[in-house]
């Protein structure tokens, strides 16, 4: 789905929306600061949301097979996460609602 111009998706995709939550709670019973962060397959951003409202993150990395707004003003990777290269050094990567795609 390209989602630069998908404007309901986030008001609509519940399950997405309890997956990524239910997600950031778990990571955040493990650590709520982090240095370098690289989200798979960002979408709307959905999940990046939820990330940077509830954790500490310094450094965001967000890739997606498409470019979207929520992309402007973060580091940004755009092709298939198989076939690109991640940056080095990274101290959490997260996913949410892609790998089944
Ligand atoms: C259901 S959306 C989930 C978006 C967001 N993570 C969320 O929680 O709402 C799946 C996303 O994964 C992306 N995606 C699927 N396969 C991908 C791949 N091989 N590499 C990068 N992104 C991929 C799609 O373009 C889409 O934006």
């Amino acid at each position: 789905m390209r989602f630069k111009n998908a404007r309901n998706y986030d008001e609509f995709a519940q399950a997405q929306n309890w997956a990524a939550k239910s997600l950031v709670s778990l990571i955040e019973t493990f650590r709520g600061e982090f240095g370098s962060v690289y989200e798979i397959g960002c979408g709307s951003g959905l999940l990046t949301k939820v990330l940077l409202e509830r954790l500490e993150i310094k450094h965001l990395s967000l890739n997606d097979l498409y470019e979207s707004q929520i992309m402007n003003g973060f580091h940004s990777q755009i092709g298939d996460i198989c076939q690109i290269e991640m940056p080095k050094g990274l101290d959490l990567v997260v996913s949410s609602s892609v790998f089944q795609w």
